[in-house]
């Protein structure tokens, strides 16, 4: 038999015991409930991160032709081109000349300004480059008209550039106009027309490379060779394969691109001196000492 102590005492445990179960189960619901909020948390979180992600890339241009909106101020450290010192005024000067993938269009400007070409037509596959390529013409314009007022003008005749006295023609030697310059067939390009004497290819073979492939690359030199007239130049400025390397994983199309390149930038002078295409010389420039690698 239990004493009345004993039983008390029974039940005092039995009810400690049940309050502890109560305590521990109302703990567990407890941490289930932090668990589950900490999982939203991190799941909105994720899906946070996910949206500013999508909005970044869906604002965010990616370039594919390497068209750049901030291309010279991140390649020139100065409004000069170090490329154009190792250029000789005579392939220029009178010459009618075609620059494939002339961006925002300073290098163009800059080449009608130094050399004198007789004219210089400016093509980009971005038509909102062009639009500032254009524009900046029109600052030219507008800044070299400034230094007289209009009336001294009609005074005293046509008003001189200054800044540049033996560039008679600049800026009214420039053109630009947006244009694809790979097309579609190679029966089009065997109709092309010899129209310039002086062609560049400057930081532009990559990106044909990566978007259209070999054949890109060969219809490009084609092309190019059939716009030359005889005794034409071509100025070309080739990537190295290394700098395609991290371009390459943009797209599925790149990498498959990439992945089925025959004709390495390196073979790029063989191929164009070869009868394929038809050149009879060639040389190799010095590289710019401001020279940045494979834009
Ligand atoms: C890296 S930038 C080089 C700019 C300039 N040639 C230079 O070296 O200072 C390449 C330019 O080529 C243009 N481009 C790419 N593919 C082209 C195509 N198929 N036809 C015309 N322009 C193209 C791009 O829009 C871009 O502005």
């Amino acid at each position: 038999m239990l004493s009345r102590e004993d039983r008390e005492y029974d039940k005092r445990v039995r009810s400690l015991k049940q309050h502890k179960k109560k305590r521990k189960l109302s703990k567990d619901n407890d941490d289930k409930n932090d668990l589950q909020t900490l999982k939203k948390i991190r799941q909105d979180k994720v899906e946070l991160v996910e949206t500013t992600l999508k909005e970044k890339n869906s604002k965010q241009k990616l370039f594919i032709y390497g068209n750049y909106n901030r291309y010279y101020g991140y390649r020139n450290q100065s409004t000069h081109d170090g490329r154009l010192d190792s250029w000789n005024h005579q392939w220029f000067q009178g010459k009618d000349c075609l620059d494939i993938g002339c961006n925002d269009g300073h290098l163009t400007i800059e080449i009608a300004k130094k050399f004198n070409p007789n004219t210089i037509v400016g093509i980009d596959i971005d038509a909102s480059l062009i639009t500032r390529a254009r524009s900046n013409i029109t600052r030219i314009n507008s800044t070299k008209n400034h230094q007289f007022p209009i009336s001294f003008g009609i005074c005293h005749g046509p008003i001189v550039d200054t800044c540049n006295d033996d560039s008679t023609l600049y800026p009214r030697n420039i053109l630009f106009k947006q244009e694809n310059y790979i097309k579609e067939s190679m029966e089009s390009i065997n109709e092309e027309k010899p129209l310039y004497d002086v062609i560049l290819c400057l930081s532009l073979t990559k990106w044909i490379h990566l978007n259209w492939g070999d054949e890109g690359v060969k219809k490009l030199f084609k092309r190019i060779f059939m716009n030359l007239r005889h005794d034409g130049i071509l100025i070309l400025e080739p990537q190295s394969i290394e700098s395609y390397k991290k371009k390459k994983r943009l797209s599925a199309t790149f990498r498959k691109n990439f992945d089925e390149i025959k004709l390495m930038p390196d073979q790029f002078n063989d191929y164009l001196l070869s009868e394929e295409i038809g050149f009879s010389s060639c040389q190799t420039l010095p590289i710019p000492n401001d020279a940045v690698k494979g834009m």
